[in-house]
């Protein structure tokens, strides 16, 4: 399907970004059971919280972004970084209880490659060390990256800690955007 067909699709689904679907063929794929507290990174403008708290109705949502978010019934919201996470005290007092950390976090473009590689390697090194000290063991991290040279020694860093490891194309995931899904359970 065109992008912006995937983008009309969610508008009519009440959905707030085309997001939703990359997550739901994730999640259809590894079927996760059990699911009691969640972690969104990187939630604005909501979209995975959305579809996290229509498909797990009983489970907690927990969201945090940089950007500000419009109230979503049943998440609970904070205006922060994921560096800052740790002074969050709702989510702290959940350390390893956290069932799935979901985190579509992507920083801002600079358009010079080296810097927007290294921003986003960052970012996926903070949010694999948020997983591994938040999730239950047994829990799921599903995290965007990027198809570039550092995604080889992203996944070494999740295989330290994470069972299973394994990366992810949705079909609803832009062709040309280079973005991938890297999936672990630990
Ligand atoms: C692609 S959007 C997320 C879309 C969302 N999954 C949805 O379905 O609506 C990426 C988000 O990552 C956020 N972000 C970037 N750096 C961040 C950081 N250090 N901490 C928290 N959020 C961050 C951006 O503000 C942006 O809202």
């Amino acid at each position: 399907m065109h992008s912006d067909n995937w983008a009309q699709k969610a508008k009519q689904m009440g959905y707030r970004s085309r997001a939703v679907f990359k997550l739901e063929e994730i999640l259809q794929k590894i079927r996760i059971k059990d699911v009691l507290n969640i972690l969104d990174l990187g939630s604005a403008p909501g979209g995975w919280s959305q579809l996290t708290k229509k498909k797990y109705p009983n489970a907690e949502v927990f969201a945090i972004d940089v950007l500000d978010m419009d109230p979503i019934d049943g998440v609970n919201f904070f205006h922060e970084s994921i560096e800052n996470i740790s002074n969050i005290e709702a989510i702290n007092s959940l350390k390893g209880n956290f069932n799935l950390v979901i985190s579509d976090i992507a920083p801002n473009i600079t358009g010079i490659s080296a810097i927007d590689g290294e921003n986003i390697f960052e970012l996926n090194q903070l949010t694999i060390e948020v997983a591994k000290n938040f999730l239950d063991s047994g829990g799921t991290l599903i995290m965007k990256t990027f198809q570039n040279n550092m995604l080889k020694s992203l996944r070494k860093d999740m295989e330290l800690s994470f069972k299973i490891v394994q990366t992810y194309k949705p079909a609803a995931s832009k062709k040309q955007s280079g973005e991938i899904y890297l999936y672990g359970v630990k």
